[in-house]
């Protein structure tokens, strides 16, 4: 169980520097060119489970948030869905066979705007999903919703359709922020949609917040965070804004002197994790929090919670089916990413039915380093003598060089250490990703890249 964080300021000073988010391990910027189908094939033939969990990426949007770090293509256009779905198509047709043994028992739509796609194209979408995979009766279908461009009856047609968890995109309510990110949306119809979302059952209803955006203060950001709590969804993510103009242009659009100072954005996160947790809300870890009720929760507390792409889920124990444009797949002990722009992705999928570009093999190392970190970020507490057993390793003998790293922090109480375990402190579970960071063996060479943001 994850020990209540505390905030120490000079820690903070001290840590608060730049590292991966680690839904996965090795990260995404480890995969290399020189992947196939037939790597993926391999993965099946080695992997020793047969559940499926499918991410589906949904790349259109309508409009720009210039924040956005996703990746999206912007198009009024609503005919470009329904080319994206005849390619889609045609990769569920190549690559479902594969899982015929496979049972999916979990599903994510996301984007980019799964919600761009009219009512039509998602009842065309869910039943080549039903037809070409096998869903258990108990499956969890999540897809991510923009509430601004919600057509009238899709919150219906998405419960018809077997959707049972839904996840918005709220970021802030000031509309001083709103305008500055180009992302108007009206409060009230945002509050609406929520309450019928809460009205038709949907379960473990989520929203998606930044702190970090161009004219966000203190008190604007408190007045955001107590309409959020009234609104009562089951999960929260408040992400921390991850900005990085040279990789997407449209941050370049936010003006510098609108950006709230670093104190002022960590008091933001303060603050809100104080109220989270007032409100009766358990802090997951990094920026995730769960009503104490929430699955999330629950799963935390029995020490069955995982993380892969989608962030922390219920459902890490299956192998990951990635499919549409940008998707990762993991796969056994693979690692796999198709086309990352649509031209060839498109191109990709008709010339070959498949659009896996990247990807890597774990090895030995990875394995076993994927594994304390998951426990580590997930649990927040990693017992060395099951590593030992599962691997076969002497842990303090494998991990010299990683429990030298950990000394400092240990020296400063972000984690405790004795013989038999690893557990991070309340002071610590703020820095989780720096504390995961001293098993990453990768490492050094993205730090001198500077290709992560922030952790707080
Ligand atoms: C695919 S979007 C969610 C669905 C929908 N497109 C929307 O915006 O409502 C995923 C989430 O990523 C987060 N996000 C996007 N860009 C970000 C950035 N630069 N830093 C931190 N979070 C970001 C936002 O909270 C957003 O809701
Ligand atoms: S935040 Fe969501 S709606 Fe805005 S551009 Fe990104 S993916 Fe599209």
């Amino acid at each position: 169980m994850i020990n209540l964080p505390t905030w120490d300021q000079s820690l903070i000073n001290k840590y608060n520097v730049s590292g991966p988010r680690y839904t996965s391990y090795p990260t995404a910027l480890e995969l290399a060119p020189g992947y196939t189908q037939e790597h993926l094939v391999e993965a099946i033939n080695e992997s020793n489970t047969r559940v499926l969990s499918l991410y589906i990426h949904i790349p259109f949007c309508h409009q720009l948030c210039y924040y956005c770090g996703c990746n999206k293509v912007i198009t009024r256009h609503q005919s470009k869905a329904d080319v994206y779905l005849d390619h889609l198509e045609q990769e569920i047709k190549s690559k479902a066979p594969l899982f015929n043994k496979y049972t999916v028992d979990q599903l994510h739509l996301g984007g980019g705007t799964p919600t761009f796609l009219t009512e039509a194209q998602m009842s065309r979408l869910v039943k080549l999903l039903n037809t070409h995979f096998t869903f258990t009766s108990s499956a969890q279908r999540g897809i991510e919703i923009d509430p601004r461009s919600l057509a009238p009856n899709m919150l219906i047609t998405l419960k018809e359709l077997g959707f049972n968890r839904v996840s918005f995109g709220i970021q802030d309510f000031n509309d001083d922020v709103q305008a500055a990110v180009n992302r108007p949306q009206d409060k009230q119809a945002v509050i609406n949609i929520v309450h019928q979302a809460q009205t038709l059952g949907f379960k473990s209803i989520n929203a998606d917040m930044i702190y970090g955006l161009p004219l966000q203060s203190i008190e604007s950001y408190k007045e955001t965070i107590e309409q959020l709590i009234e609104l009562s969804p089951d999960r929260v993510s408040v992400f921390n804004y991850a900005h990085l103009p040279e990789r997407f242009a449209a941050q370049r659009k936010l003006k510098e002197t609108d950006m709230p100072s670093p104190h002022d954005k960590l008091t933001m996160f303060k603050n809100t994790l104080e109220r989270m947790l007032e409100a009766g809300y358990q802090f997951i870890g990094m920026d995730h929090f769960a009503k104490v009720d929430d699955e999330l929760a629950l799963a935390q507390r029995k020490g069955e919670l995982h993380r892969n792409f989608q962030g922390y889920t219920t459902h890490g124990d299956c192998d990951l089916l990635g499919l549409g444009v940008s998707s990762i797949s993991q796969i056994g002990n693979k690692i796999l990413q198709n086309e990352k722009d649509l031209k060839p992705y498109y191109h990709a999928i008709t010339v070959e039915g498949c659009a896996i570009t990247k990807g890597i093999a774990l090895g030995q190392d990875d394995m076993i380093r994927a594994t304390v970190i998951k426990q580590l970020i997930c649990q927040f507490e990693l017992n060395k003598r099951t590593i030992e057993t599962q691997f076969n390793i002497v842990f303090d003998r494998y991990f010299e060089q990683a429990l030298g790293a950990l000394q400092p922090l240990c020296d400063d109480g972000l984690v405790t250490m004795n013989n038999e375990t690893i557990t991070v402190t309340s002071k610590g579970n703020l820095f989780i990703r720096i504390i995961c960071m001293c098993f990453d063996a990768y490492l050094q060479n993205q730090i001198k890249q500077s290709r992560f943001s922030r952790v707080i």
